[in-house]
């Protein structure tokens, strides 16, 4: 199989770039990245080596570049992961989440139907239903819970995922989507709360967290949800949606001070700062229909997970302090001239 894998040069895509060259000798990846401030082509650098492996910087939302691509690669199935993904970017500027996470999931679609009804993925995310109530740990998000979002970011994701499923009824096309509860692990960009808290923690610098730090994430370690998408994909109903999640909540206040303790570092560190605009409290997944129908769980507890991703993050340093310096912008000249 060959397979189109939008966004790999993010946190996710990457890992799943890598997933699937580890599991499948005989699977070819092209990868379609438009190196946003988000992709990091040297986190890509070993794939680059392996010669099943393509990258090809582009725009998801370019009709022409991207139609030129399926000319030329005749993917089998498409797994898109590009997205403008940080929820305090798309309060401060919307517009991008709108054309990058509805347009071109438009243009890739078209793209899957003119090439033959291309297979489609689309990696959605639990915050299309909003949030939860903290005093009711009864409540979770199944696939039916009515989609009603909080942010531009999580709009532009369901605007996506409605898309997708009028692209189904619509024209046939054959697709799925997934909705996934918040990540953590290697490569995950220091914008966002774990790897931003381990980076500064190690810094010593001030950790800043919003409001009271009582809301709450349900985390999933990366590689679980890569095989949750491999199984989908695989072997997952067409048209249908699945929720993806560990059951592993957690307030952001106990997971900075998880962090903090694991690093050696004091809890004085920790400064309450102005809240996020619209701020969820509380996602949680049910994920019994991915369990039922795919066989899937996940196989990454969260002690074991957070403990891998600080190690990855302290050996690792060069990576991140490359992103935090801005040196990673270069990798492109300097990886991509090699090709
Ligand atoms: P990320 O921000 O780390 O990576 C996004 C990647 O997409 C980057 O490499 C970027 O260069 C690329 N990209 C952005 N705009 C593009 C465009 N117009 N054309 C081509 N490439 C483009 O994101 P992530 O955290 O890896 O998330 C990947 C996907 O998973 C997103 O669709 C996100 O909504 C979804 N998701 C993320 C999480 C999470 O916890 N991070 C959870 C559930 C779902
Ligand atoms: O639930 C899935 C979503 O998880 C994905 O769809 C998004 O792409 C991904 O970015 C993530 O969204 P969140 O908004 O939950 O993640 P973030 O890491 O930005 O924030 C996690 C929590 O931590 C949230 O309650 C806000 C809080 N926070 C975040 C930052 C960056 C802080 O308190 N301080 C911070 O500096």
């Amino acid at each position: 199989m060959k397979i189109l894998v939008t966004g790999g040069a993010g946190f996710i895509g990457s890992n799943f770039v890598y997933y699937m060259l580890d599991r499948y000798p005989d699977d070819q990846i092209v990868c379609l990245d438009k190196l946003t401030y988000a992709g990091n082509l040297s986190t890509l650098e070993s794939a680059m080596r392996d010669p099943r492996f393509r990258f090809v910087r582009g725009d998801i939302a370019d009709v022409q570049a991207v139609d030129a691509l399926f000319a030329s690669e005749r993917p089998d199935a498409v797994v898109n992961f590009a997205a403008e993904s940080h929820v305090d970017r798309s309060i401060e500027d919307p517009q991008i989440f709108l054309v990058t996470n509805i347009l071109g999931t438009q243009v890739l679609m078209d793209a899957c139907r003119k090439y033959g009804n291309i297979r489609y993925h689309q990696v959605s995310t639990d915050e299309v239903y909003g949030d939860l109530p903290l005093d009711r740990p009864d409540l979770m998000f199944t696939e039916t819970t009515p989609i009603h979002t909080s942010s531009p970011y999580s709009s532009s994701k369901a605007g996506a995922d409605l898309l997708v499923q009028a692209y189904y009824r619509t024209y046939g096309l054959p697709i799925t989507i997934s909705r996934c509860s918040n990540n953590y692990g290697p490569y995950h960009f220091p914008e966002k709360l774990i790897p931003l808290m381990i980076s500064r923690a190690l810094a010593d610098e001030s950790l800043p967290v919003y409001g009271d730090g009582k809301n709450v994430r349900d985390w999933l370690y990366v590689e679980d949800h890569c095989d949750a998408i491999d199984r989908i994909l695989r072997h997952g109903r067409i048209g249908e949606v699945y929720n993806v999640g560990g059951h592993n909540e957690m307030s952001n206040i106990d997971i900075v001070k998880l962090i903090l303790r694991r690093l050696g570092k004091p809890e004085s560190l920790i400064t309450y700062v102005k809240d996020r605009k619209g701020h969820d409290l509380r996602y949680a997944i049910d994920p019994t229909k991915i369990h039922a129908e795919l066989g899937w769980l996940p196989k990454t507890t969260f002690a074991d997970g957070i403990v891998k991703t600080i190690d990855w993050y302290l050996d690792n340093r060069k990576w991140w302090q490359d992103i935090v310096s801005g040196e990673y912008r270069k990798d492109y000249q300097r990886l991509y001239a090699q090709k």
